[in-house]
């Protein structure tokens, strides 16, 4: 864990938010190699999911809701954790994560909890000048809510017909009690959520199509499966909404946790924003003309905890003959294609002026497709080696004969074979490629 961390601030993925004030705990900014990671992590999910699905449409909700659905949701009333509190120290933890009858890991002291009291994890704040509680309103803890709060609007303007699902990618906050171990658990964070809705009679077969359809994602991005686990959830834990979850877990090296969720929602969203609203949420089929309130199927994804296991799952180290000049071992980042954040590097092998005339306008024209790099200080082993390191599957050498066979080097980052290729034909050869 400390080699992905430590990798994803000096490379640029992620490293501490407000570093130079000291950071703001459990807060991380992405940057520029992490923000490109996480958009091509979203772009392939609302791909596969939105774009290539002809019963699937998708949404961008605002994130502060009438706090009137956080009521009928029940997150005003449960979304909340046990909390204990440390008498000696203060230390605060969450009593389920937590040995009570074993001393304070901070202080040391035993025996010092209170009893476990429910904590809220909704993040408020209040809309306007006035600070009292008829303006209090939350940020959202998941972005799910407004998919069946749009639900009459997205049926009437989409037309679509059950059995169909909207999707929707955005921010959700959660005032956890003990956020940590890097990106797994912050208190702002990123979800990918799907609501797919179908008639009560057909939730089973959905429920195990939807569990296929997150391995398959899990595979386009790159999370190695044999790391990846099926976790039941037991009845006593289900969520208050949900009548069946599957979590697909993880193998972090902080252990096997929650990567995703997907539960079987029943009618419960629908049905209380229905009464809570006074809307009549029913949908008619067309066909038969039955009336009934749809039931809910909802594959979960959160953003940071996929590019998380992405990460360690393209992780690599591996022992090298030395021929490109650079040390024995090196650490390559095996990243699928379509998700690596530098897709091509440029690097000619000199900064003499006569190369950088050839390398920049392949850098400009390869650009209009993919993500480029430029680099051209440093041996041509080291900056081979920085692009493994940040998982570019293909570096581009422009050297001096580049100048008489127009042509030049491509190096692939998995085999480190090179192969020659004229520059006229390089578009369509990365063509094939991506
Ligand atoms: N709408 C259902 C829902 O929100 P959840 O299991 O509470 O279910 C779904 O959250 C996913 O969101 C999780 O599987 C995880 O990937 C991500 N997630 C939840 N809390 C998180 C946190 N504090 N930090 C980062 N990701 C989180």
């Amino acid at each position: 864990m400390e080699k992905i961390v430590s990798l994803a601030k000096t490379r640029g993925f992620v490293f501490p938010g407000s570093d130079i004030y000291g950071g703001l705990a459990n807060s991380w900014d992405y940057g520029p190699l992490g923000v490109e990671l996480k958009n091509n992590i979203k772009q392939t999910w609302w791909k596969m999911f939105v774009q290539e699905r002809l019963d699937m449409v998708g949404i961008d909700a605002a994130l502060i809701m009438n706090p009137k659905v956080w009521e009928a949701s029940g997150h005003v009333a449960t979304f909340s954790d046990p909390l204990v509190e440390c008498k000696t120290c203060h230390e605060r933890y969450r009593a389920d994560q937590i040995d009570l009858g074993a001393p304070c890991v901070k202080c040391g002291n035993k025996g010092t909890f209170t009893d476990p009291a429910s904590f809220n994890l909704m993040m408020k704040t209040w809309l306007g000048p006035k600070e009292d509680a008829s303006a209090v309103a939350y940020f959202r803890p998941e972005t799910a809510q407004a998919m069946f709060v749009d639900f009459p609007n997205v049926i009437t303007s989409s037309r679509k017909r059950v059995p169909f699902g909207m999707a929707q990618i955005g921010k959700a906050f959660r005032n956890e009690i003990t956020p940590g171990n890097f990106i797994f658990r912050t208190r702002e964070f990123e979800q990918m959520e799907i609501e797919y809705f179908v008639h009560p009679s057909d939730w089973e077969k959905f429920f195990e199509e939807w569990l296929a359809n997150m391995y398959k994602f899990m595979d386009r991005v790159g999370i190695d499966a044999a790391r990846s686990h099926n976790l039941e959830v037991a009845k006593d834990e289900l969520a208050h909404y949900s009548k069946r979850t599957v979590d697909i877990e993880f193998d972090y090296p902080f252990g096997r946790k929650e990567l995703y969720g997907l539960a079987y929602r029943t009618d419960f969203d629908l049905s209380t924003h229905a009464k809570y609203s006074g809307s009549n949420i029913v949908y008619t089929d067309p066909m038969t003309n039955e009336k009934y309130v749809p039931h809910v199927i909802e594959p979960s994804f959160g953003v940071d905890r996929t590019l998380l296991a992405v990460l360690l799952s393209a992780y690599d180290e591996e022992t090298v003959a030395s021929e490109e000049g650079e040390g024995d071992t090196r650490v390559v980042l095996r990243f699928k294609k379509e998700i690596a954040p530098i897709k091509i590097a440029i690097l000619p092998l000199s900064k003499k002026e006569e190369l950088s005339n050839v390398a920049r306008p392949i850098a400009e024209a390869l650009a209009k497709y993919w993500r480029v790099d430029y680099d051209e200080t440093q041996s041509i082993g080291k900056r081979y080696r920085r692009q493994d390191e940040i998982g570019t599957p293909y570096c581009v050498t422009v050297d001096f004969e580049s100048l008489e066979d127009k042509a030049v080097t491509i190096r692939d980052r998995d085999t480190m074979k090179q192969e020659r290729v004229p520059i006229a034909e390089l578009e369509v050869w990365f063509k094939k490629q991506f």
